[in-house]
């Protein structure tokens, strides 16, 4: 028994910020941003939550897959920017969608977050504990960058990407993932836990901060490392992939890891030139696109991987 994807959904707020629009409030230009990442236009969020993004995605893959909120038993998200500390993203999703039999609850692994608690979800379906979950990837990072920093606020964007997942025979055949903690200084965000009863300090937030070169280093070695490495632990041939549907940071990492794969770059679908990088939502985004578009089919295999802060990477293999 595993899981297989029934069904995917999407939102991102209506407000698109172009690079020229970025340009206007820092040192940049469109120019540098979509050629050293591909990203030409971001969507941001004006009146929408994360949680309220993640609600609409839930409520857009549930009408794909066919089945009623009602029948959820797990809801995961992961996200690492809800509103709150607490209630989780995931109370929020399960409330507004009234998912009343549902056990929800949050999953912080950055921009890995939605491969992480698929996994996780995948782990109780396999041990018979549910039969039907969903996990969602929603982030607003917008609300974490410092807008006078041009080395990370040209590269987020803001959305939700959701599946509904379900015990059958097929689907789901192989995932691995994978945690750094001892290089979670390369990229970080500062929470609002830094008070002190001793130093009378009130917890200020921080914002998003990113080595940008170490990221990128760290990107081109670990995906292409584990991807074969579920790919092997398969016993599956690359050239049986049809796509790899990665997480959209940067063009030149998914070039990259393309080259270090040798597989030609139409396996590997992009969008982070309309969204640029909405972190946890950047791997269902792309996967409900290519669902709605028709470009999957049943008997396709698709490797999808992420990585981000923690540090954190993963790669699932799967049957459509
Ligand atoms: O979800 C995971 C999140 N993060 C990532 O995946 C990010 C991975 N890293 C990257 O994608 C790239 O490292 C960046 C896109 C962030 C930066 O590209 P880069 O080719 O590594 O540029 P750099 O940091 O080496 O900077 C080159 C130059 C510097 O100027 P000098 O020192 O050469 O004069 C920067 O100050 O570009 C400058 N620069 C900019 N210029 C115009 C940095 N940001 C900007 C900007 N506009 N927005």
């Amino acid at each position: 028994m595993t899981s297989r994807i029934i069904g995917t959904g999407s939102y991102v707020p209506a407000r698109v910020v172009t690079n020229d629009e970025l340009a206007q409030i820092v040192d940049t230009s469109d120019e540098w941003i979509s050629g050293r990442t591909g990203i030409h236009k971001r969507r941001i969020a004006v009146e929408e939550s994360t949680g309220y993004m993640a609600a609409e995605a839930a409520r857009r893959a549930l009408e794909n897959a066919g089945i009623t909120a009602e029948e959820l038993e797990l809801i995961l998200v992961g996200t690492t920017t809800g509103e709150h500390c607490f209630p989780s993203v995931a109370c929020e999703v399960q409330g507004e969608i009234g998912a009343v039999n549902a056990v929800a609850y949050d999953i912080s692994a950055a921009c890995s977050g939605f491969l992480f608690a698929m996994d996780t979800l995948q782990a109780f379906i396999r041990a018979g504990v549910y039969k039907t979950g969903l996990v969602i990837g929603a982030d607003c990072l917008s609300k974490l960058i410092d807008w006078e920093d041009r080395g990370t606020c040209v590269l987020f964007g803001d959305g939700a990407g959701a599946a509904v997942m379900r015990a059958e025979d097929f689907g789901l055949i192989h995932t691995v993932m994978g945690s750094d903690g001892e290089r979670g200084n390369v990229l970080s965000c500062v929470a609002r836990t830094n008070g002190s009863f001793v130093d009378k300090r009130t917890p200020q937030l921080g914002y998003v901060y990113m080595d940008g070169q170490e990221v990128f280093k760290f990107a081109v070695k670990k995906v292409p490392e584990c991807i074969r490495q579920v790919l092997d632990e398969s016993g599956t041939d690359i050239e049986q992939i049809k796509y790899f549907v990665l997480h959209q940071a940067n063009y030149r990492i998914v070039e990259a890891v393309a080259k270090r794969l040798k597989q030609p770059m139409d396996k590997f679908p992009m969008n982070m030139e309309r969204y640029g990088n909405t972190s946890a939502a950047t791997v269902p985004i792309l996967l409900d696109e290519m669902n709605r578009e028709g470009k999957l089919e049943p008997g396709d295999r698709i490797v999808l991987s992420g990585f981000g802060a923690g540090l954190t990477w993963g790669a699932a293999l799967l049957e459509w």
